[in-house]
């Protein structure tokens, strides 16, 4: 069956929320509580900055835990699930606010302070967690980074946030193999500029792990001295900073997305009721990593503003077997999941079996994001989980909460493959073109913007520079603050979207989004490579993969098969060294010449096309030939 968004209940929605956005999301604003109300809504007399619900006071730790504790002292919080280390706990929200309460209480003794910044930097645990709502709670800043990035990307961090404090741990465990977590914290803290004066480390047993004396505290000591801890939530501003959290952009230093407090939680609340339609008291699994934004929203914050249960699982899909994200649905009973289009296609390749080995009845919708869903593949996990709907949602880090979605909340739409279809509440969703940056009709690709103020709990900045705000975001178009989200789309005649992937050099990674820039300086930290181009090259189960051209100062090196091999595993070593693993080429190929333009500007489309088996297309700007020859010899094309 057909329908017209148009025809919908969303699409009033939607018009009201633009056209009378203070009632819309003053209302929104109920479903939190506050310790003041706002006196203002919204300020917007310094475009694009907007300023949500002025002179309201709120706490983030207040409304994911102790406002609960009335209704929901026993009810399970967090559930942490380890298949790695054979862990399992529950912490109802009483004993999770007693654990937040210790950890606040940690972190006031070593000195943190409202406003101040903690880097926490960890496994996927439940101190991580505790960790994330104690700052909160005292009004500290947290940054979260991805336990996958490496010393030098987490000093960049450093020296950026320049917080006070560091959380961290022994080690993390990745498919059976322990992941040592605090010889690159040490080795973070002699690359910084300004390291932190404390680092507090959670001792798993799992590494062995010397103690900087003066410098490192440990965990479970300094909680066994706090164990009757009480500190009261700060009263926040709506519009003081809440987090910062970096992510990747055409440059190669990564952007720190600041987020507010009071426009965060609305937007999260409301986002738990209108799109993600889960209940208090449901239980919500997220499979994402807290060091991403999905894990931010929907592993912490959203569920458990929502007073759901949230279960934070340390693991891959596939062990103990493939079947384990369900024998965890059937166990806890489910109604919500969230994960990637990754994750499905990696238990795509499984025994079918794996899918029906449990009941998974209760589960009513696993919502996907974070990169394309392709059709084979939303086909294929929907017919194997028989019941459950496939909801396609697209975001980013810099909105927190999605842009495009199906609001099964607010009315129950039929979806199409491929689409995540429509414009969520609060965004002024408009598609440009490139070029005329007219506004284009149905079918036609244009980029995907959004006409300023952006809704609650989008970013409010970059980290100490507005000035990188305003011109990273809002500068798409001349002459407008239009933001632009670097993705390219079309709508179709019913008014779905479909996302046609960025406008810029950022590519998505098994959903791990990655500057092709920031892999370049990398590879550049390599002594014998003279100059080098990534790309991202479509890959059937990681959705893209970062591929290399590196031309070498001495090319005879690699002049033979196995000096060639030998390169490259050295650059694939030096870019797990400065970034991670997550950012390793699958292949580095060396050339002479890259292909350029007369100007000098990086032919990288047509680079990706001939990794593709596409026509580069027109090459008439390119300066020498030769160069393109090369990357087909190189790729055996
Ligand atoms: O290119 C889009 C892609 O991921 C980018 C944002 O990545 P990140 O900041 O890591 O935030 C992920 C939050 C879910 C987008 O600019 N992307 C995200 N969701 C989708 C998507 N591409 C296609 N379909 C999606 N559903």
């Amino acid at each position: 069956m057909s329908i017209n968004y148009n025809d919908t209940k969303l699409a009033g929605v939607h018009a009201r929320s633009l056209s009378d956005k203070e009632g819309f999301w003053g209302e929104q604003a109920q479903h939190i509580d506050w310790f003041e109300q706002p006196k203002q809504v919204l300020d917007f007399s310094n475009p694009p900055f907007a300023r949500w619900y002025v002179g309201g006071s709120t706490n983030l730790c207040h409304n994911a835990v102790d406002r609960h504790l009335k209704d929901r002292a026993n009810q399970k919080a967090l559930v942490y699930i380890s298949t790695e280390t054979n862990e399992e706990k529950v912490y109802s929200y009483a004993e999770l606010h007693q654990e937040v309460q210790r950890m606040a209480a940690i972190m006031q003794s070593l000195g943190v302070k409202r406003g101040d910044r903690v880097l926490v930097y960890m496994p996927m645990i439940a101190e991580a967690i505790f960790a994330i709502l104690a700052c909160a709670r005292i009004g500290a800043i947290h940054s979260v980074v991805f336990g996958g990035f490496a010393a030098p990307s987490l000093a960049a961090r450093i020296d950026d946030a320049t917080p006070v404090l560091m959380i961290s741990s022994d080690a993390g465990m990745r498919n059976g193999k322990e992941v040592p977590y605090k010889h690159l914290v040490d080795e973070a803290c002699s690359l910084a500029a300004k390291p932190p004066k404390h680092v507090l480390l959670v001792n798993r047993g799992l590494a062995k792990m010397d103690l900087v004396a003066g410098r490192d505290v440990d965990y479970a000591q300094a909680r066994a001295q706090n164990m009757n801890a009480q500190v009261p939530c700060e009263k926040m501003q709506a519009t003081d900073p809440s987090y910062i959290l970096y992510t990747s952009g055409t440059t190669g230093k990564p952007k720190g997305v600041q987020r507010d407090t009071g426009g965060y939680a609305v937007a999260l609340a409301a986002s738990m009721k209108h799109i993600y339609d889960c209940k208090p008291g449901e239980v919500f699994f997220c499979t994402s990593d807290i060091g991403w934004v999905v894990g931010h929203s929907y592993i912490i914050y959203g569920p458990l503003i929502n007073g759901s249960t949230t279960i934070v699982y340390e693991g891959l899909p596939l062990r103990p077997d493939p079947a384990i994200w369900w024998s965890i649905v059937e166990r806890y009973q489910v109604s919500t999941m969230f994960s990637s289009p990754t994750a499905a296609r990696v238990l795509k390749k499984q025994d079918p079996a794996y899918m029906t080995q449990h009941n998974t009845k209760c589960l009513r919708r696993l919502f996907l994001a974070g990169e394309p869903l392709d059709e084979p593949t939303a086909k294929w996990i929907s017919e194997a989980l028989g019941g459950a709907r496939i909801i396609d949602n697209y975001w980013q880090t810099e909105t927190g909460w999605p842009i495009l979605s199906a609001q099964h909340g607010l009315e129950v739409t039929e979806t199409k493959f491929g689409s995540p279809s429509f414009p969520v509440y609060g965004y002024d969703i408009r598609l440009v073109h490139e070029s005329t940056f007219e506004e284009v009709g149905a079918n036609e690709k244009g980029m995907l913007c959004a006409m300023p103020p952006l809704p609650p709990g989008c970013l409010q900045t970059v980290w100490g520079d507005d000035e990188r705000f305003v011109k990273t975001y809002f500068s798409a178009v001349p002459g407008q603050h239009l933001y632009s989200t670097f993705d390219y789309a079309t709508r179709d005649d019913d008014g779905y979207y479909f996302i046609l992937g960025r406008t810029d050099d950022v590519i998505n990674v098994a959903g791990h989004r990655l500057g092709t820039r920031e892999i370049e300086e990398a590879i550049q930290a390599h002594k014998n490579v003279a100059e080098v181009a990534v790309v991202g090259v479509a890959d059937t189960l990681k959705g893209q993969m970062p591929m290399a051209f590196a031309v070498l100062k001495d090319a005879s090196v690699a002049a033979t098969p196995e000096g060639a091999k030998a390169e490259e595993k050295a650059i694939m070593a030096t870019v797990d060294h400065e970034i991670g693993a997550i950012a390793r080429p699958s292949r580095v190929h060396f050339v002479t010449l890259l292909p350029k333009t007369r100007s000098g500007k990086l032919l990288r489309r047509a680079m990706q096309a001939l990794a593709e088996g596409r026509d580069p297309g027109d090459m008439t700007t390119l300066e020498d030939p030769s160069a393109l020859e090369q990357i087909k010899k190189a790729l055996g094309a």
